[in-house]
């Protein structure tokens, strides 16, 4: 790989030895990916905290965040001092919400070491907007803006709707790039990769957010890891609607990148979104599709008692919250059943300003930040039956924690949480 004589300078050990450490790792990672360089980056979304009693042990036998971070972002062995970041980064989600170590099932010592950890994420210079959702509380970067971002649902986001430039990287890669401000130039960063290989053509009207996660999980599933051009929308989506199918076709799929013509930022038209491809194959979503994937995301679903209504996946949008909000207002969870609603910390804040919070917990919900069900392996105790308005989190959290899943729509989802009782149907 052709470094810069600036690349060439960090390697060496001119900005210290986790520097040299970060652009050793790019290095070798580059070269096994057959990238030609590094591309700089401004714009970084990753993981730098620990939340896990294994990371405990580990800082406390090993030196501290440093030792962490030298082990699990830089690939090494040896602890080096870590300095402060070299360019904007923002932190994804955690392990659980350090605010609700009980209702999360997470001792007092995992969450003193958390704090510790997140003072250290802190002093590096990372943003802890702790979301799946940077995008979402003021990390948006620009049409055409390098990035290294992880995290599926947010990497479909910053690719498709905004335009800007990431592959799906993993901790180890931001956390070199977080020091170095580069990245492999490979993949989506190149413009030859953002051309659309499907077109996916609509015939039905697509425009609830359960409608928009459906779709992306059909369209996950017939294209894996490609790219579509969906064409035909006839309602433009707003941010929640995006959200969901970005996130539903990267979970049923590995969908990184898409198009919807004449609304995505690369798809003024559909030869725009193709460029010189000139011709893909096509596949068409009619109500046979939609049921069929409605049918599929219910598949786990068999006790109509619900334990647990898990909404917030991807993180709730302030829009989210405030439509849950007026679905509970003046009605009561059922006894036999909790609801948790995940957002990021920022929305949170507002949801508290608003009063939807107080409408929510009056009601006898709770609002969470910074995690959720899959990520943490918490829900509610004894819970074997889970409702959800996310086509992902009903992908994931069967397999994850053995449990049956729901699917259906917000207005769904807040009814079996206030009677206990899934009655979902396909409008
Ligand atoms: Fe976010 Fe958890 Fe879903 S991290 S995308 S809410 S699985």
């Amino acid at each position: 790989m052709q470094l810069t004589d600036d690349e060439k300078a960090m390697r060496d050990g001119r900005d210290g030895r986790a520097v040299a450490r970060a652009m050793d790792l790019l290095t070798r990672y580059g070269e096994a990916l057959g990238a030609e360089r590094l591309v700089e980056t401004r714009n970084v979304t990753g993981t730098v905290t620990a939340t896990t009693p294994f990371m405990r042990d580990f800082a406390e036998q090993r030196g501290g965040m440093d030792a962490v971070f030298s082990e699990f972002s830089l690939d090494s062995d040896e602890v080096v001092e870590i300095p402060r970041v070299k360019t904007f980064t923002s932190h994804l989600q955690l392990g659980f919400d350090p605010n609700e170590p009980e209702r999360m099932g997470v001792s007092e010592e995992t969450v003193t070491f958390y704090r510790k950890s997140e003072a250290f994420a802190g002093r590096m210079g990372v943003q802890l907007m702790n979301t799946c959702t940077p995008y979402q509380v003021g990390n948006v970067p620009t049409r055409g803006e390098h990035c290294a971002w992880m995290e599926s649902s947010a990497v479909i986001y910053c690719n498709g709707v905004l335009g800007a430039r990431t592959n799906t990287e993993g901790r180890e890669s931001v956390g070199a790039a977080m020091l170095t401000s580069r990245i492999p130039y490979w993949g989506y960063h190149l413009d030859e990769n953002r051309l659309g290989t499907h077109r996916i053509e609509l015939d039905v009207p697509v425009e609830s957010t359960a409608d928009w996660g459906m779709l992306g999980y059909y369209v996950g599933e017939v294209v894996q890891d490609k790219v579509p051009v969906v064409d035909g929308v006839r309602a433009v989506p707003n941010l929640q609607r995006l959200k969901h199918f970005g996130a539903a076709a990267a979970s049923s799929g590995g969908v990184e990148m898409y198009h919807l013509v004449g609304i995505t930022p690369e798809a003024n038209t559909f030869e725009q979104a193709i460029g010189k491809r000139r011709a893909v194959p096509t596949l068409r979503y009619g109500a046979a599709e939609r049921r069929a994937v409605y049918e599929r995301l219910n598949a786990n679903g068999n006790r109509t008692e619900v334990d647990y209504v898990m909404l917030g996946c991807p993180h709730y949008t302030i829009e989210q919250i405030w439509e849950a909000s007026v679905l509970l207002e003046g009605r009561r969870v059922h006894e036999n059943c909790e609801l948790w609603i995940f957002t990021p910390r920022a929305i949170k804040t507002l949801a508290d300003q608003n009063g939807y919070t107080k409408i929510i917990e009056d009601a006898g919900g709770h609002i969470f930040s910074d995690s959720c069900s899959a990520m943490s392996r918490a829900v509610p105790k004894d819970t074997r039956v889970v409702a959800m308005d996310s086509a992902k989190q009903a992908h994931y959290l069967p397999a994850i924690l053995g449990v049956e899943a729901w699917f259906g729509s917000t207005a769904d989802c807040i009814d079996a949480a206030c009677s206990g009782r899934w009655d979902g149907r396909l409008a």
